[in-house]
């Protein structure tokens, strides 16, 4: 039988609350919509919540707000889903990648400030798999050069560092809500911020450039339709409220795979880092030096023939073809990144996941290497 790489976890009453919304008249711009976005300002402690359709429009629309535009650089970087480099494109600015501390895969603070250049105009880092670990000082490098942070939490929804959350750390803050994160609305995403005029901004944009006087055909900037529906609202107010039980299933399934591997020498195992309390997005262990990038593939490979969903997170953002061709990164440009693409399996993981199907995979992973 399959082992899938992500299942969503929807309760009873889950169901219940969206169909709840599809019984009343208000399916959009209702009340589940302020629910959302004030369940989400007490939760996280910024000042303000706007919701969106998308953890991807959340990125675009800090951008805009934060008057993002051709010619500006953005640093980030390149070990990320496409969506945090896309987004600084849609903008018409340039991204401008920083290669990854080997330990934590997140962006390496040390090597932040040699990027900035009088053309850089934000700092967007990743807290990648979960982890926030670097964060702390990716904010004072910003505050001493006077650059807003766009943190991209969209994988790390509960996750803090020394008892700061996730979400605190940036200007704005993006988290994102498709199936396989830790809480889902089907589609969706959250931008937070304690700054009034940023969330104004990102409320007339999402809705069409709508005036602030909410009548409904004046528009008073190029806006979008990025509004959230009451229905996917409903789901994630449900869900959120139960973000300690969620992060606690997905603590205990990645302990099971800690436990069943830790003796496995071909293979580097992520620990929970100093200072976290991590909220694990997915599983991601990494090959150790003596593979290649041909051997990983083929372990993919080999693994969903014996019906283990695996997936490669994440391909060298800078070597996707539409960076090359549009900037001109090539191979080589980012040594770490791509040293670490090349290694990374990311096994079976979500909430219900079971033990026995965690020795499965560990099994079956084992006998996998014992092939190559
Ligand atoms: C780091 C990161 N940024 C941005 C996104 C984009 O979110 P969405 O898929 O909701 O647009 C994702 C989601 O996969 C992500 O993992």
């Amino acid at each position: 039988m399959q082992i899938y790489l992500s299942r969503p976890d929807i309760t009873e009453k889950e169901i219940e609350a969206v169909c709840e919304v599809l019984r009343s008249p208000d399916l959009s711009l209702g009340p589940k919509l302020q629910e959302f976005e004030s369940a989400f300002t007490k939760y996280i402690g910024t000042k303000r919540a706007v919701a969106v359709n998308s953890g991807t429009s959340g990125l675009f629309l800090c951008m805009l707000a934060l008057g993002i535009k051709p010619g500006d650089e953005v640093i980030t970087t390149p070990f990320t889903f496409i969506a945090s480099a896309t987004s600084i494109m849609m903008a018409g600015a340039r991204p401008v990648f920083v290669d990854i501390d080997p330990a934590s895969l997140n962006i390496d603070p040390a090597k932040i400030e040699s990027a900035i250049t009088e053309n850089t105009k934000a700092i967007l880092p990743v807290e990648i798999f979960g982890d926030p670990t670097g964060f702390d000082k990716i904010r004072q490098i910003a505050k001493k050069h006077n650059l807003p942070v766009i943190e991209d939490s969209c994988e790390a929804l509960g996750s803090t560092l020394n008892g700061e959350k996730v979400g605190t750390f940036g200007t704005m803050s993006v988290f994102g809500f498709y199936p396989n994160k830790q809480i889902t609305t089907g589609e969706g995403g959250m931008i937070l911020t304690d700054d009034d005029y940023l969330a104004d901004i990102c409320i007339s944009l999402r809705n069409q450039g709508r005036a602030a006087d909410k009548n409904w055909l004046t528009h008073e900037r190029l806006g979008y339709n990025f509004r959230l529906s009451d229905i996917n609202c409903a789901l994630g107010i449900a869900q959120l409220s139960r973000i300690e039980q969620i992060k606690a299933a997905r603590k205990q399934v990645a302990g099971w795979y800690k436990e069943m591997l830790e003796d496995e020498s071909r293979i580097i195992v992520p620990a929970e880092p100093e200072g976290c309390d991590m909220s694990w997005f997915v599983f991601v262990v990494r090959l150790t030096e003596q593979f290649y990038l041909e051997q990983r593939n083929l372990i993919l490979q080999q693994m969903r023939e014996r019906q283990i969903q695996v997936g490669d997170y994440f391909p060298p953002v800078h070597l996707q073809p539409v960076m090359k061709s549009r900037f001109g990164y090539q191979k080589g440009d980012f040594p770490i990144t791509e040293n670490v693409c090349k290694s990374t399996i990311a096994l079976p993981f979500y909430n219900n996941l079971a033990k026995d199907q965690v020795a499965v995979v560990c099994k079956t992973l084992m006998e996998v290497l014992d092939n190559q």
